[in-house]
């Protein structure tokens, strides 16, 4: 029997849903893996997904979510690939493969992976599919008493007064707040700079405020320890990728990522490239 691979449309996104729920995870419920098939932030996106066929039936698939932003003065379109998941006994045969050269091939679309496991990267990182490494490492900071910056004012959460964020900027809280994710405005020395953080716990235990989104890194690189020692507690870290910053940031330390970032465009560059509008906040995920 063949096996197609296409792209996921509007009627395919309950038997899609229903597929990763039933195959890769239980954990975020049939309502979580809805939400991949169909963000929250996009009605009518390209496609809900890329996926293989047989018979009517899905046997593997990608997800694909959609978002288009205001980058460097530019429109541009971005997209997270991500839960890719190929039903034991179809694989071997290179239709995780296929599965990611051809729902990537769109050259107007810079394409995101978060967190690849060595599977994974078995499948993105071959010349024809195309997935570069984004970032390897990223940059923290812990807190420390007295806290550094005494002239830093900061709205956190509920704190933050939306309306005082550029148009730009607000659309990307309104499109994060309802997900769990953490706003912050950090204001110093006459200058601001407004987060939106994913606050999550690693295997080590260690409670990670992960900026998903900076509005000026050169300014977060030298608010950063100012901030995390008015946001974070003992055991807590602040978190970056490496990729925003050209010299090391003051106070930080680095760390390598457990699994990589990897992307693939031909219109932006890696500092360029944020984590918003991607699965983790949508699944829940722990990222390495
Ligand atoms: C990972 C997965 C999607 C691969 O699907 P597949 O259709 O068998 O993959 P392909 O046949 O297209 O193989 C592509 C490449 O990946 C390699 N590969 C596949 N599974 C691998 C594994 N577990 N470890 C290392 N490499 C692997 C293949 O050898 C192949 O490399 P090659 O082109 O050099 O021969 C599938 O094994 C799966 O669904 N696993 C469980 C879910 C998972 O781990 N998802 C990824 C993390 S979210």
């Amino acid at each position: 029997m063949t096996v197609v691979t296409r792209a996921a449309r509007g009627g395919d996104v309950e038997s899609l849903a229903r597929f990763w729920y039933e195959n890769m995870n239980h954990r975020p419920g049939l309502e979580g893996w809805r939400t991949i098939a169909h963000s929250p932030w996009y009605e009518r996106p390209p496609n809900h997904g890329w996926i293989a066929v047989e018979e009517g039936r899905i046997v593997g698939a990608m997800a694909l979510l959609h978002s288009n932003r205001k980058l460097k003065g530019r429109n541009e379109k971005l997209c997270n690939i991500g839960s890719l998941y190929v039903l034991k006994s179809f694989r071997g045969r290179g239709l995780a493969k296929s599965i990611a050269r051809e729902s990537t091939a769109d050259e107007t679309v810079t394409y995101l992976g978060i967190d690849a496991a060595p599977q994974t990267r078995a499948v993105l990182e071959p010349p024809d599919v195309g997935f570069r490494i984004l970032d390897d490492s990223r940059f923290v900071w812990r807190p420390q008493t007295p806290p550094r910056g005494d002239d830093m004012e900061l709205a956190i959460g509920d704190r933050v007064d939306r309306r005082r964020w550029p148009p730009q900027d607000r659309r990307l809280l309104d499109d994060h707040r309802p997900l769990g994710m953490l706003p912050l405005t950090a204001r110093a020395a006459g200058r601001e700079c407004r987060l939106i953080l994913w606050v999550r716990n690693k295997s080590s235990s260690t409670l990670y405020y992960e900026i998903f989104y900076a509005s000026d890194y050169e300014c977060l690189g030298t608010m950063a320890g100012g901030i995390a020692d008015r946001l974070i507690g003992d055991g807590g870290v602040l978190a970056v990728d490496a990729r925003f910053f050209c010299n090391p940031p003051p106070d930080a330390d680095k760390e390598l990522l457990r699994q990589p970032r990897h992307y693939k465009s031909s219109r932006l560059a890696p500092a360029d490239i944020d984590l918003l509008y991607c699965e983790v906040p949508l699944l829940g995920l722990k990222i390495s």
